[in-house]
């Protein structure tokens, strides 16, 4: 299986997890839109969905599924979402679609984090796959000079504004071995919006897409 194939798998797998009658929680990239997709065929079954990014928003309206806003809504049973990465403990790395701060946000709103993705996404330890950190313009050069402190190097994503009109630093070089404390510290600095370490708002479930098919991890 390749890995589109693999991420149409835990898109379809993650149905299981929507609940009758609710409004579910939308994250964003491509294995997100398998599940998008997917959920196209029970919408009559699903109250809406509550959607983090203009383009999971888009193609769930494509779809003719109702997309309210994370301010009318109270809380939601589940959110489901890609990663970049995923470690054992289901601490993750998002945003290398850019969507990471309302994706924290709409997390935030739910009682449970399903995690989908493919096999290449499971990790050890975070930090191979270059961090995802939405600044403000004004900080910028401050944020990269406390990176090059920790050893590691801050680019600006070229050619990108996020949906919240600001800018994505990638941060290579790092190994996050306490990603509690991690995201605890970075998201105290000044001009950091959202740093794309999700510990706080870990998964509690991971369908991981597997050439055996999918797995279910739980944390
Ligand atoms: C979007 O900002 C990200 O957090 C995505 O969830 C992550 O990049 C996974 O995307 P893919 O499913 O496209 O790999």
């Amino acid at each position: 299986m390749n890995q589109d194939e693999l991420k149409t798998l835990v898109g379809r797998a993650a149905l299981e997890y929507v609940i009758e009658g609710s409004i579910v929680g939308v994250g964003t990239g491509s294995t997100v839109n398998c599940f998008i997709d997917a959920l196209a065929g029970i919408k009559e079954r699903i109250a809406g969905a509550v959607s983090s990014s203009v383009k999971s928003t888009e193609r769930l309206r494509g779809h003719g599924i109702r997309v309210f806003e994370a301010g009318a809504v109270e809380s939601l049973p589940v959110y489901i979402d890609g990663a970049d990465e995923i470690d054992h403990q289901g601490f993750m790395i998002k945003g290398g679609g850019a969507a990471l701060t309302r994706e924290k946000i709409v997390a935030d709103l739910a009682e449970r984090f399903v995690c989908i993705a493919d096999a290449s996404k499971l990790v050890d330890v975070l930090g191979r796959f270059p961090l995802p950190v939405e600044v403000l313009p004004m900080a910028v050069g401050q944020i990269q000079r406390r990176f090059a402190k920790l050893g590691a190097t801050a680019t600006v994503r070229e050619g990108v504004i996020t949906d919240n009109g600001q800018l994505i630093l990638d941060v290579q070089g790092l190994r996050i071995t306490d990603p509690l404390a991690f995201e605890t510290d970075v998201n105290q600095w000044p001009g950091v919006v959202t740093v794309g370490v999700f510990a706080r708002h870990k998964a509690g479930v991971c369908l991981l897409g597997t050439p055996e098919g999918v797995k279910t991890l739980r944390f």
